[in-house]
């Protein structure tokens, strides 16, 4: 096995907080045991277009608290074509680089899974994606600060629907996964839950609104993104405006100020963590697979497998907004 002496450090993705923790993390990891880091700036974009420079210490000094990612970020078209990995692969030769990081999400891991078996390239993963949908972590960098922000969203809602008598739809994001819709949802008291997992179950909530508590006088409803182009809460606002007229209903739609902002606590310690535990699983000869956090240890996930979408709601946390909204 080839030593490794210089890493390429990149981010890919939807950015989320905490990334740049590990991307601190990392850097530091990497100098303590006198390796090189190369950043390659915009994801697999700058990788194909040779963005790439030299690391140090202080590019790395007071970005810890910092929301977005240093390195910047990219969706790539461009790298699903094997063109445009082999352009990749020409620039990571030209720069001496022999081993990578890549901070993301699934199609992060998708991306690099391909690219390190058609090039045997050793890539080590982080999670970094605010949707907490990755196999092999309890939580993702990111996750923790975006509920945060979506609580802290929700409560000022919650005060103006109180004022008013109304009832709110909230969409949050988390495109096919219903994480984030399932913690703030408990968080924030919800009165109903709707998330892709369970099918966006309205006439659960049709049959709430009808036989549950007349005297409420404000309704939160927190809904999932989805996957499609339509927004799912005006779709299911409108259902209910036709349902119950009498009801003065609001749609809300959060979106990306749920990616921005300072990672909480718990995200730095998380992607410091799994910052240092990458480098040195480089180090000890693992490959193609992402480092992440599982009952507070440090686990291994190859990427096929993390990358798979974690569908495991806990129907118990659904039951839960019921119970406690009644
Ligand atoms: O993957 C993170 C995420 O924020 C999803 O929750 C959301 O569906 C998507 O990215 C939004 O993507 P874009 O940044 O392209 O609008």
């Amino acid at each position: 096995m080839a030593q490794i002496k210089n890493i390429g450090l990149f981010t890919s993705g939807g950015d989320a907080p905490g990334m740049n923790a590990a991307i601190r993390a990392v850097v530091r990891t990497a100098l303590f045991h006198d390796l090189k880091v190369t950043g390659i700036r915009r994801g697999f974009e700058g990788m194909i277009s040779g963005d790439f420079y030299e690391m140090n210490r202080k590019s790395v000094s007071n970005i810890i608290q910092r929301g977005g990612t240093i390195l910047k970020t990219a969706r790539s078209a461009q790298f699903r074509r094997p063109e445009g990995r082999q352009a990749a692969y020409e620039q990571i030769k030209k720069f001496n680089v022999d081993a990578l990081i890549a901070i993301g999400g699934d199609g992060t891991f998708r991306g690099v899974k391909t690219l390190g078996d058609e090039f045997n390239i050793p890539i080590i993963g982080l999670p970094g994606t605010i949707d907490n949908d990755l196999k092999g972590t309890d939580f993702t960098i990111g996750y923790d600060t975006a509920i945060n922000t979506v609580i802290n969203a929700v409560d000022k809602i919650r005060d103006t629907a109180e004022s008013h008598d109304r009832l709110f739809i909230i969409e949050v994001m988390g495109r096919d996964s219903g994480m984030i819709a399932l913690r703030t949802g408990i968080a924030a008291g919800a009165e109903g839950i709707l998330i892709p997992e369970s099918k966006f179950n309205v006439e659960r909530l049709f049959d709430r609104l009808e036989n549950g508590r007349k005297d409420k006088t404000s309704r939160i409803v927190i809904v999932g993104e989805g996957e499609g182009e339509e927004s799912k809460a005006f779709e299911i606002g409108a259902q209910v405006k036709e349902k119950f007229p009498h009801l003065d209903t609001r749609v809300s739609i959060l979106g990306h100020i749920q990616r921005g902002g300072k990672p909480t606590c718990m995200d730095r310690v998380l992607a410091s963590r799994v910052g240092v535990a990458a480098v040195e699983a480089l180090l000890a000869g693992y490959r193609g697979e992402m480092v992440g956090l599982l009952n507070d240890e440090i686990a291994f996930t190859p990427f096929e497998h993390a990358a798979k979408h974690n569908t495991d709601i806990d129907p118990n946390m659904l039951r839960l907004v019921e119970m406690l909204s009644l």
